[in-house]
């Protein structure tokens, strides 16, 4: 007898399931997109126990007509395509017809639906892959599909879910998007019975992102249109007032559909070259919306990516309409702007511009100052440092610049001595390096690392003893739904990073003492950037690793940035105290903070 035997119909739908639902927030992107496609306005998802017992979704959309309720469940069977060539014109989310098959044959699955106004609705089931016939069910008009026990019949499947935390983090995160997606839908989750999400309908764009990101970055959010070939792009993004340690903030919506995609994570990060620091990234969402035909949604089971006909002109119109915000005239020289038409010209170029270019660019003044700049400059006060406790606020910097106005004439300065060395510093060179002399020789110092090193110490010697924080009286700071949710479970991990923090309503916190803070430091990044190395550590790290990894992110969010202007006596202090600690060759991260150059090297250089 042959080895070779035909699967039966069951085998060969568990095995589709398990390319188009691998964990339960499969199953809840394909029934909302569902949802979405028959023009909701409403979506409630109630989820249980991670989705491993129940995943509900209920919908205001059109809802079935009988017949079409009785064909939903059925392999391959679709309402939006007809024929192959319809696959050129998609503009629905789904259109393989595979999805409540696939979902109904690993799980118990029920479909109540209603097309009409007069509450008269059908139900149909299916569990583990067999169908049960139709019966009337009462219904206002809109769908309710209830998912219960995935993969109660693929016990390898079932295995491989994760705690019902991580599930429905996976869940929670995929639901920000759809949030943030679509401004005009209401959505409401909950999961066991407690509301996670519930966002008012016919909401725009900023009271999204306000709801998902919070205020503090809703209100640092930029946006730029362009158009090109056909295209339209509507972005919306923090550069260069924000930038995260990944790319978790980043979104791209295109003809309505969330995608992965590379070319425009790439185009996003050219185009914060030189604006944000270099391995950080901007929060940016990105609605894209091109010609159907220049579009192939059929390229990933889950639909989560597209592939792009001119993948090219992608690039280019993303570049140009975020980088262009900062060519306006007035806002940075035009000789240090790149040239996007040049750029095109160089599909090689395209991934990564020449960075001699970029070098020279430099952060932009603040075009506006939002509300809260405006607000906190009455505190900001340099005199009032003593009096008063320090507050959080983005208007250091541009008091800095005007102290820099009157003392960065070269003024004559004697010696200081500390820790056995004269010194004197020289000056300041691409708002990154101190020039200094010591004990003779000129020494470059890298200031942001020479800073980030010193806090690091100072941390690490204070953090266990609170009394020696710095006190602040901070405005609630609103950080994005994530960073909340692992932030308020870690609390006490915060403090031992030199962050004492309290929650304070639903999704914000207030300051209430630093460790140490050498610079202004923006508390979102600094939140975020905690969060997520909470969230990275491995589960089984040891505790004293975990608390040295979030001191060291600690004192780069506090540290002096490069690109940030220092006046004299800011750069004295800061060489001082360097020159204090005892270790001091290499930042946190293991990168050199200073270069001394010898007579030897000189005289190499000038060939004596
Ligand atoms: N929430 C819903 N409201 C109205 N119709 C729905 C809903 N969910 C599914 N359907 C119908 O069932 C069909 C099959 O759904 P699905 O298996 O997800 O395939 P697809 O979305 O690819 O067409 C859809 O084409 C649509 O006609
Ligand atoms: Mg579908």
């Amino acid at each position: 007898m042959g080895r070779i035997k035909a699967l039966d119909k069951l085998t060969i739908s568990k095995i589709a399931a398990g390319e188009v639902v691998e964990r339960p927030v499969a199953v809840v992107k394909e029934l909302i997109e569902n949802a979405l496609d028959a023009g909701a306005t409403e979506i409630v998802a109630d989820i249980e126990d991670g989705g491993r017992k129940l995943i509900r979704v209920s919908d205001n959309g059109t809802g079935m007509s009988r017949e079409d309720a009785e064909m939903c469940l059925k392999s391959h069977s679709t309402s939006k395509l007809g024929s192959i060539d319809d696959l050129e014109r998609v503009h629905t989310l789904g259109f393989r017809g595979e999805a409540l098959h696939s979902i109904g044959s690993v799980s118990t699955l029920t479909v109540t639906t209603s097309d009409n106004e007069n509450g008269e609705g059908w139900r149909v089931r299916m569990e583990g892959g067999a169908e049960k016939p139709l019966e009337a069910a009462a219904r206002a008009r809109g769908s309710t599909v209830e998912v219960e026990n995935l993969f109660y019949n693929v016990p390898a499947r079932r295995k491989f879910i994760k705690s019902a935390r991580s599930e429905i983090q996976a869940v929670n995160s995929m639901m920000s998007k759809m949030i943030v997606a679509y401004p005009g839908v209401a959505f409401t989750q909950t999961h066991n019975g407690s509301p996670v999400f519930k966002a008012a309908g016919a909401a725009d764009m900023k009271e999204r992102i306000r709801y998902i990101f919070g205020k503090d970055i809703a209100d640092k959010v930029a946006r730029s249109d362009g158009e090109m070939a056909g295209m339209r792009l509507e972005a919306w993004f923090t550069m260069p007032d924000l930038a995260f340690p990944n790319r978790r903030y980043q979104m791209f919506v295109v003809n309505g559909r969330v995608v992965n995609d590379k070319h425009l994570a790439a185009a996003v990060q050219v185009a914060c070259r030189g604006l944000v620091p270099s391995g950080r990234h901007c929060m940016a969402i990105l609605f894209l919306d091109a010609p159907a035909s220049d579009i192939d949604p059929n390229v990933h089971p889950t639909k989560s990516e597209v592939r792009f006909l001119s993948p090219h002109d992608v690039h280019s119109l993303v570049y140009r309409t975020i980088r262009g915000r900062f060519t306006e005239p007035g806002i940075i020289e035009p000789k240090e702007i790149l040239n996007p038409i040049k750029e095109r010209n160089e599909p090689a170029a395209a991934g990564r511009p020449s960075s001699q270019h970029e070098l020279n660019i430099q952060v932009p003044e603040k075009p506006e100052r939002s509300a809260a700049t405006e607000s906190s400059e009455v505190h900001a006060h340099p005199f009032d440092a003593e009096a008063a406790p320090r507050p959080l606020t983005q208007s250091v910097p541009e008091n800095r610049s005007s102290i820099r106005k009157t003392t960065a004439e070269n003024e004559y300065r004697e010696p200081s001595r500390i820790a056995g060395h004269d010194f004197k510093v020289l000056g300041q060179f691409f708002k990154t390096y101190i020039l200094i002399d010591l004990d003779g020789y000129p020494m470059f110092i890298d200031q942001h690392v020479a800073s980030e090193r010193i806090i690091y110490n100072e941390l690490r010697r204070k953090t266990k003893n609170s009394a020696e924080q710095l006190q602040l009286i901070s405005e609630p700071v609103e950080t994005p739904r994530d960073v909340y949710e692992i932030l308020s479970r870690n609390l006490e991990r915060a403090r031992e990073a030199g962050l004492t923090i309290e929650p304070f309503g639903e999704r914000a916190f207030i300051i209430r003492a630093v460790a140490h803070s050498a610079g202004p430091f923006d508390p979102v990044e600094l939140l975020a950037a905690i969060a997520d190395e909470i969230r990275s550590a491995p589960d089984k790290a040891p505790e004293n690793l975990l608390t040295g990894r979030l001191l060291t992110v600690a004192a780069c969010r506090m540290a002096v940035k490069a690109g940030q202007t220092l006046s004299h006596s800011e750069m004295d202090a800061l060489v001082e105290r360097y020159l204090k600690e005892e270790f001091n060759r290499t930042c946190p991260h293991g990168r050199p903070i200073t270069h001394k150059l010898t007579r030897e090297a000189l005289d190499v250089w000038f060939k004596r």
